[in-house]
């Protein structure tokens, strides 16, 4: 499952260093593996609005469905921080929407990969595409 992470961790932390956060000064990239194998990267994007700024994740998903992806096998956040990074509760939910519970999601600082989690173990129990699907027709408005 862990296959290839060194390849997640260099894609990541190439785009952190384009990050956009001139307000928070936390730059932070992401990368995922899309179902095709290849590998997509995004940074944080900040703005002078504040809750309009975007995450790694949220970029790096964006740029993995751009190319085609409709899923995800593994993903990685990378930050330079003492305790490792994990995706916020928003990145979560998107995460999911392309991941499922085994999904992978690494945890690094400058070093490499610090920690691993399964999605299933940071967003429990979660709501997904599933339940969209299995609403009864009377019950569609
Ligand atoms: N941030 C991410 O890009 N991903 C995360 O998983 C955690 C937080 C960004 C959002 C904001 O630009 C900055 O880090 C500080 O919260």
């Amino acid at each position: 499952m862990n296959k290839g992470k060194g390849d997640l961790f260099a894609a990541a932390w190439a785009a952190r260093a384009h990050a956009y956060a001139p307000y928070s000064g936390f730059a932070v990239g992401a990368a995922v593996r899309g179902a095709s194998g290849a590998i997509y990267a995004g940074c944080n994007v900040e703005n002078a609005a504040y809750p309009v700024g975007t995450c790694a994740e949220a970029a790096a998903l964006s740029a993995a469905v751009a190319a085609g992806e409709t899923g995800i096998t593994e993903a990685l956040v990378a930050a330079d921080t003492a305790e490792p990074v994990t995706p916020c509760g928003a990145c979560r939910q998107r995460l999911r929407e392309f991941g499922g519970d085994e999904t992978a999601v690494f945890a690094a600082d400058g070093s490499g990969v610090k920690a691993t989690f399964s999605l299933g173990a940071l967003l429990p129990h979660s709501f997904g595409p599933r339940h969209l699907a299995t609403t009864s027709p009377e019950s569609r408005t």
